[in-house]
């Protein structure tokens, strides 16, 4: 029997811990909010935590790192709100394994510097003495203090219980309109009436009906994950590792998560044997005793990335939507950012300057 429609002043499409921040910071604000969720985890369930936005930094991503170091610095408040998110302050050492990673950390190196960024520079036998189970054989490492981590599976469940709105079961498969004016969402079962709409449903925005000139192009990126166990407890490392294409994320209880491949291969999430042998071969030429880890569990997500792998947040091209999609490799991250972004949104207010990258009218006409 077809669900009757329902009225909210929001729904948020995806209940991820975007979507989820979204609809608890809305509803802190007075409004009345559905979440909309699939049941199938999304990137979250996979994403390793690390709140890294400096170790990130790459050339030319200097819009991606302002709006990083601003999710960055909520990120402490954001989690004072909420019960047992998983956070931890743990710095990360960026490693250089030969020459080559070694000279492209000192450019790394000049850059951060130039923004104003905390790093130091430390030498194999300093890095060695923070972090002892590093190989000898490390050429250079780069100490970033401001660095923190958290894990994404409690994230989402302490939003899950911060949220008191509605929180829905469903497949939302497009929008109801009147005009260029959103209405509120369809489900293969029913609709569901809303004044605005938040879209933060990760990849699974590339299968939502939105009209072309008003859609936000995203392609799927596989990530492949393991997640190690430490049999003896914790204290292996005590920091976020990174090496070239290769992070280790330490837990408060011996549990590691080892990541993460890029792939372009479309909707697949099916773990390989050479994704799972790549990341075991170059993060043990660094940490060489995660060879005596137990595997609990290998897992595959897919982030969402559009064109120029900035976010899209905030109002489009249709009155009533706002966008929370397209956060690549930084989705736990940006979460606290966004949901403050889109709640403003929401209240009919404009990006402010650090953000403007992310006006999700930017793809206007742009197809997937
Ligand atoms: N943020 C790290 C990753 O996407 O693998």
């Amino acid at each position: 029997m077809p669900v009757q429609s329902e009225s909210f002043d929001v729904a948020v499409v995806g209940g991820g811990a975007i979507g989820l921040a979204c609809a608890w910071r809305a509803s802190q604000r007075g409004a009345r909010v559905v979440v909309i969720d699939s049941g199938e985890p999304g990137a979250w369930n996979v994403a390793a935590g690390m709140l890294a936005p400096v170790s990130e930094a790459d050339f030319g991503e200097r819009e991606l790192l302002q709006l990083g170091l601003q999710s960055s610095m909520r990120y402490g408040a954001f989690c004072a709100e909420l019960d047992d998110p998983g956070y931890s302050s743990i710095s990360t050492l960026v490693v250089a394994r030969d020459r080559d990673e070694a000279e492209e950390l000192d450019r790394l190196l000049a850059l951060q510097r130039e923004l104003g960024l905390l790093v130091d520079r430390l030498r194999p036998s300093q890095a060695r003495s923070c972090e002892p189970a590093l190989a000898p054989t490390i050429r250079l490492a780069l100490n970033v203090i401001s660095d923190n981590a958290i894990d994404p599976r409690k994230l989402v469940a302490a939003l899950r219980r911060a949220f008191t709105g509605e929180q829905r079961t469903g497949r939302v498969t497009g929008l109801t309109r009147q005009g260029d004016r959103v209405t509120g969402v369809t489900l293969e079962d029913g609709t569901i009436v809303a004044d605005q709409v938040v879209i933060a449903a990760g990849v699974d925005v590339a299968c939502l009906d939105i009209p072309e000139h008003a859609r936000v192009p995203v392609r799927p990126v596989k990530g492949q994950v393991l997640r190690l166990r430490d049999p003896n407890g914790p204290g292996l490392v005590s920091r976020t590792i990174r090496g070239h294409g290769v992070y280790l994320v330490p837990r408060v209880d011996g549990r590691y998560v080892l990541g993460a491949t890029m792939e372009e291969r479309g909707w697949d999430t099916t773990p390989t044997v050479g994704g799972v042998y790549e990341l075991l071969r170059d993060m043990s030429e660094i940490v060489p005793g995660i060879l005596e880890l137990e595997i609990e569990e290998i897992i595959a997500g897919l982030r969402p990335a559009t064109p120029d792998n900035l976010p899209a947040i905030g109002r489009g091209a249709l009155e009533g939507l706002v966008w929370a999609t397209g956060h690549y490799r930084n989705g736990i991250l940006l979460t606290p950012i966004t949901a403050e972004l889109v709640v403003d949104a929401l209240a009919g207010e404009s990006l402010p300057t650090y953000a403007v990258a992310a006006d999700p009218r930017r793809f206007e006409g742009v197809l997937a």
